[in-house]
């Protein structure tokens, strides 16, 4: 385990860097002035470990090359202005000297930067925030499951710490924006913005929870991780899934937790059940086929079970947008997250041990995670279980989805040599017959390998 550094400063000469010499003139015509300097935070694919991270459990992401950047001048105006560079995204601006507002119905491009900023004005509780102008870039196709937004509340952290002269470790970056972007409503976990700070080039990343922290995975040399997007658009925000799932799971603790005799009130996460128990994921697997049953729990039963009053219910283990739901699947919930935990732990041994059949092992695991996705968590769409699909027969020796799905990409590991096919294969079957998707092709579609962390960029 490496000491947690800062998120470093890179002096930068723009003649080689045309996204940089591009933003830098946007920045200019807007502004009339030259920026102080860049932040940088990427977006990251999921390899596997979906939807455990909130639940406690590691997961294993790499960061990819898209990415958020910012462009930012300091002044004495109080004021935060933001702009885009995409026309689509409206500007705004906000006082540093009031409390940061941020909606949660709909939110808008400026809520998930403002989180960033709300995050860093109170982690060091600062009375006002000093003015800034703000020119932001981003590159990672949004609502796909890549973590734009995540990146774009990374970037806002970054930008808003840099700008107020503070200093703050990855970790405790990574920390801050993962919290303060539940501000938007959703409860994610901490994958995307731990991945954002931690991640290093050439390297994908275990990262464990409780305390945070992050290991080198060394991926098997002979195969490539190919992204496609299915191009149906899932926006976290926008609907209830997420926080239904996180509710479910969030039940499925109390549930298992009481049967078992603990302390059920204080518990919230599936893994800190295994914790208390000092059972293995083998046996939280039987333990949840034995207390569990697969039919959807209603209210009532629920409510019986841990005997609470329905309005304890509502406000202890329901969040604002999941008060309509009235019932919760909790064996199959329990069942995805306790499995997807052990192959996450698999996956990382593979890449430890590397097995002469390394690429097939893994590729397994991407397969089975996909298919606990799809059938117990219920979190794909027909659109990507027939990209995945069309994946696996053009010869990927796994593909899933990634990120929160409903949506959004697939990630394919497919063997070095045969790259060329997939994707040939791939285009010709999934995008180019349907008029939207071959628009969209040239961003959905690409091979990624695993990028660095979030970065200040000054001019050399
Ligand atoms: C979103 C959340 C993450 C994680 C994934 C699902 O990206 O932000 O914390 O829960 O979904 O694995």
């Amino acid at each position: 385990v490496k000491m947690d550094s800062n998120p470093p400063h890179l002096k930068t000469n723009f003649a080689d860097n045309d996204r940089l010499q591009m933003l830098k003139n946007a920045f200019e015509k807007k502004y009339g002035k030259s920026p102080k300097f860049y932040a940088h935070a990427p977006g990251r694919v999921n390899l596997i470990g979906e939807h455990v991270d909130y639940c406690g459990y590691s997961v294993l992401p790499m960061a990819i090359e898209q990415s958020i950047l910012a462009a930012v001048s300091v002044n004495d105006s109080e004021t935060i202005e933001l702009a885009n560079t995409n026309p689509q995204y409206k500007d705004f601006r906000v006082s540093g000297t009031e409390e940061i507002d941020i909606g949660k119905d709909n939110p808008q491009w400026h809520n998930y930067f403002l989180c960033g900023v709300k995050g860093i004005q109170e982690n060091f509780s600062l009375p006002s925030l000093v003015g800034m102008q703000c020119v932001v870039d981003g590159t990672i196709p949004a609502s796909s499951g890549l973590s734009s937004s995540s990146a774009l509340v990374c970037c806002a952290g970054l930008v808003t710490m840099e700008a107020n002269e503070k200093s703050l470790s990855k970790v405790a970056l990574a920390e801050i924006c993962a919290k303060c972007e539940r501000y938007i409503g959703t409860e994610g976990g901490g994958m995307d913005q731990s991945i954002s700070f931690l991640a290093e080039k050439g390297t994908a990343k275990l990262i464990e929870f409780n305390p945070l922290r992050a290991t080198d995975v060394q991926l098997p040399s002979g195969a490539v991780f190919v992204i496609s997007n299915c191009c149906v658009e899932m926006n976290k925000a926008a609907s209830s899934h997420f926080n239904i799932r996180v509710v479910e799971c969030r039940i499925a603790t109390k549930m298992l937790a009481k049967v078992k005799g603990l302390e059920w009130k204080r518990l919230v996460k599936l893994a800190q059940v295994q914790t208390e128990l000092g059972a293995s994921l083998e046996e939280m697997l039987s333990l949840v086929e034995e207390v569990l049953h697969s039919d959807a729990y209603s209210r009532a039963e629920i409510c019986q079970a841990l005997g609470i009053t329905p309005e304890q219910f509502s406000t202890d283990l329901l969040s604002s947008n999941t008060q309509h739901v009235t019932h919760f699947k909790l064996y199959q919930r329990a069942r995805h997250v306790y499995g997807e935990a052990s192959r996450v732990l698999c996956f990382k041994s593979v890449c430890d041990s590397q097995p002469a059949d390394s690429i097939p092992l893994l590729g397994d695991l991407m397969k089975e995670s996909h298919a606990s996705c799809r059938d117990l968590y219920e979190c794909s769409c027909p659109e990507l279980d027939q990209l995945v699909d069309i994946c696996s027969k053009a010869g990927a020796v796994g593909s899933r989805l990634t990120g929160a799905g409903w949506g959004g990409c697939a990630v394919s590991m497919v063997p070095s040599d045969k790259v060329e096919s997939f994707i040939r294969t791939v285009r010709e079957t999934f995008y180019a017959p349907e008029p939207r998707r071959a628009a969209m092709e040239k961003q959905s579609l690409f091979v990624s390998k695993p990028g660095g962390g979030a970065t200040i960029f000054i001019e050399e």
